[in-house]
């Protein structure tokens, strides 16, 4: 039988966005990896699920430190979110918008910020400025609307209706599992055969996700990486038009390293929204096996305890 990946894919939009969104690089990183597909595909960043939906894998462990796009998900698959609700509600809400204005997009926020009903992130994460996901040290969402009052046309909502029905019937024909936690939580779960696609916010630049993201932790995680006795594939930036990445030669020396010329959209300054040079870390390296004992023990020993675990990640009490 040939191998699940590498293959072509193609790259449809999810319906929720997020910086450092994969999406246009899909194909590429579906053509640079080798897997049989005989365990799950685990992302300890799932962000806006791009990289899942168009693999489409029959089984996988999705997780982020996000609880809002965590929960979009899971009510995506129990059904409580589909394309009809979803319609009704961009309709009613896009209505409010074009009457009322931005003071209707900060009342929502405010709505969000409150009770974090899923549907309240669709319509902001459409609504808002550049389509950013960002929240501030409480957690709360903080992107200014995008001043566009007319913004909810009907071909837009038959757009997002579009790809909510396409994310819904992906996730509800698969056998996949969403997890709100950190990523250490994540790797501690990857079993043999799983693959590993890993999509950390990038060293150096700042991007205002749910949770703090420091050099330290980045260690950390490339160091944890390096453990798994599974296949893995890392996005990483190599290099912009100011600098290159020193987290690569100094962790990933030795690995083959498949690099591409990408434009990330989104993002709140100029400097974030820059071409730049991407790479995907691809492993085992050379010489190590792709299967071997239980992860367990080795991923374990680079990762924080429980005690410092839960410093950088404290989950509110509503989840
Ligand atoms: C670059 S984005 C992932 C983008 C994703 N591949 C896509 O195509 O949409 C990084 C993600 O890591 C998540 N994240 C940040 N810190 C985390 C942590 N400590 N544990 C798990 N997820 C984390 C963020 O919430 C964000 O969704």
């Amino acid at each position: 039988m040939p191998p699940f990946l590498p293959r072509r894919t193609g790259a449809h939009a999810p319906p929720i966005k997020i910086q450092g969104i994969k999406t246009r690089l899909v194909p590429w990183i579906a053509e640079s990896i080798h897997w049989q597909g005989d365990g799950r595909w685990v992302e300890p960043f799932m962000g806006s699920c791009a990289v899942a939906l168009n693999i489409a894998p029959a089984r996988a462990l999705l997780a982020d430190s996000n609880p809002h796009i965590v929960r979009f998900y899971q009510q995506l698959q129990n059904g409580a979110i589909d394309a009809r609700i979803v319609r009704q509600f961009l309709e009613e809400e896009g209505a409010a918008l074009l009457r009322k204005g931005e003071t209707h997009y900060y009342d929502v926020r405010d709505r969000f910020n409150a009770r974090g009903d899923p549907l309240d992130l669709l319509f902001l994460n459409r609504a808002c400025f550049n389509g950013m996901m960002r929240f501030n040290g409480k957690g709360h969402f903080n992107v200014p609307f995008c001043r566009k009052p007319e913004r909810f046309r009907p071909a837009l909502i038959t757009r997002i209706c579009n790809q909510i029905a396409w994310a819904a019937s992906i996730i509800r024909e698969n056998d996949w599992v969403f997890k709100w936690q950190p990523w250490p939580d994540t790797l501690a779960a990857v079993a043999p055969g799983d693959f590993v696609y890993l999509d950390p916010p990038y060293v150096g630049r700042h991007a205002g996700y749910h949770s703090q993201w420091e050099a330290e932790q980045a260690d950390r995680l490339a160091h944890a990486v390096k453990g798994l006795p599974t296949r893995f594939a890392y996005s990483m930036w190599k290099a912009n038009r100011y600098r290159s990445n020193a987290h690569l030669p100094k962790h990933f020396a030795g690995y083959r390293i498949e690099t591409t010329a990408h434009f990330y959209h989104l993002g709140a300054s100029e400097r974030l929204r820059n071409g730049m040079q991407e790479a995907l870390v691809i492993g085992p390296a050379a010489g190590r096996a792709a299967c071997g004992p239980t992860p367990q023990a080795p991923v374990a020993s680079s990762l924080p305890s429980q005690a410092s675990a839960s410093s950088w990640f404290s989950r509110p009490s509503s989840c």
